[in-house]
């Protein structure tokens, strides 16, 4: 009981601190402390590893925070945020050579290049090889503890493979890859502040949702990396509207042709009109996606086999205006009179088995443009089925 009314006494001390009133001294004091120290002479020793035994390494602990998805752009592949980056790490030299509690003050504001501050790179971006941060983002020194915190902000464009496979219901991970340039394990090692990116101050995008972040560090080589990995996914809507749906109709459209009357003499244009359309479909997919050709995405599949029946279809139409218009002196073979009687038995009746009536050629055509009307509506529905359905179910 004692113990634990000690432990909350200790807690209010802390909590309810009186604020520190500093005067502008106060802060000039501790500014020209560290900054003399790190100015020696005028030597400037900020490139000295703060830590007062050098066979120990330096630990610099990292987060990011993100403030919007700029863009993905799946035929590039890259990706673009922006945020900030969140380091902390103690300054032990500062804290072991000027006795911080003396000064007045709960924190000063320093220039990153008049103390000591990491070079840290992001290994996988695409246009900058420069290290993070400028003058415009100083490093907090808190006379607490000793210890630095430094927030850049920062823009990545990184490069990210996309995996489109099940384009428009997309899941892209990417990554984020920092290293302290030039430094050895040994002497600077990175670890994660929070596991998780702080999406507070997060600006929604508007194609892509965040499904998760997540921060890890590896070792390789003789360096540690940081990596920060988000997943996103696609909002499928535009691309359903303006992509899939235009296939799927135009599919449908397409079978019909063998529902027009022969006569109407419109079948080829109307059939040719429909692969056009299907070859320009192919285009506006094509420009959504990257030009690789694994994994090729099922959208691009399917499309391609819908305008592979459009060809199919062209040729039975063809085929069929031939049939129809055979001379009327040319008769049908015996065994396709069989054969049209067979499917058309249903509306067979007594009298026409016993007194079978003279089957014509464009009889022939009819019967058969029926039959191709339903197998190519059930063939494109049957590769809807398979391709559009496990699409779906990615969702
Ligand atoms: C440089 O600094 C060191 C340590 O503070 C001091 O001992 C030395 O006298 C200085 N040298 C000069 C030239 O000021
Ligand atoms: C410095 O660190 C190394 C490794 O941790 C340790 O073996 C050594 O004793 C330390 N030296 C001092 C002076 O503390
Ligand atoms: C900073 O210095 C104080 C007092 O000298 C010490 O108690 C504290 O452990 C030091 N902090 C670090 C991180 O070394």
């Amino acid at each position: 009981m004692a113990a634990w009314s000690l432990k909350l006494l200790f807690l209010y001390a802390i909590l309810c601190q009186e604020p520190v009133f500093s005067t502008w001294q106060d802060s000039r004091n501790l500014y020209y402390a560290i900054y003399d120290h790190y100015y020696n002479n005028g030597t400037s020793l900020t490139d000295i590893l703060p830590v007062l035994n050098q066979t120990e390494p330096m630990i610099i602990l990292m987060s990011l925070a993100l403030n919007s998805l700029n863009s993905f752009d799946a035929v590039t592949g890259q990706i673009e945020i922006s945020g900030s980056m969140q380091l902390s790490w103690y300054d032990e030299v500062i804290n072991g050579t000027v006795d911080l509690s003396t000064y007045n003050v709960d924190s000063v504001l320093i220039d990153h290049d008049k103390a000591w501050s990491p070079s840290i790179v992001l290994v996988n971006a695409v246009d900058t090889v420069q290290d993070i941060g400028d003058t415009t983002y100083k490093l907090r020194y808190n006379t607490a503890d000793g210890s630095v915190e430094w927030s850049p902000r920062v823009l990545l464009r990184c490069s990210c493979s996309p995996d489109v496979t099940y384009y428009p219901f997309d899941r892209q991970v990417c990554d984020f890859t920092y290293t302290a340039w030039g430094y050895k394990t040994e002497e600077i090692r990175l670890q994660v502040k929070y596991a998780e990116w702080d999406i507070s101050d997060y600006e929604e995008n508007s194609v892509w949702k965040i499904v998760s972040t997540s921060t890890s560090v590896f070792f390789s080589g003789d360096k540690d990396y940081t990596n920060f990995q988000i997943t996103i996914e696609r909002e499928p809507l535009y691309f359903i509207l303006n992509v899939a749906l235009p296939i799927l109709l135009l599919g449908l459209l397409n079978g019909f042709v063998f529902l027009l009357p022969a006569e109407s003499g419109e079948r080829i244009g109307f059939s040719i009109t429909c692969f056009l359309s299907f070859v320009v479909l192919m285009q506006t997919t094509m420009d959504f996606l990257p030009q690789i050709a694994s994994p090729m995405s099922l959208l691009c599949v399917y499309v391609f086999l819908m305008m592979c029946c459009s060809v199919f279809v062209n040729i039975v139409t063809i085929l069929m205006m031939r049939v129809y218009h055979k001379p009327e002196k040319e008769k049908v073979p015996n065994i396709i009179q069989k054969i049209i009687r067979v499917l058309r038995c249903k509306v067979c009746k007594k009298a026409d088995r016993e007194n079978p009536p003279e089957i014509t050629w464009p009889d022939v055509a009819r019967i058969l443009d029926f039959f191709f009307f339903l197998v190519f509506l059930g063939g494109q529905a049957a590769l809807t089925v398979f391709f559009i359905v496990p699409l779906g179910t990615q969702y």
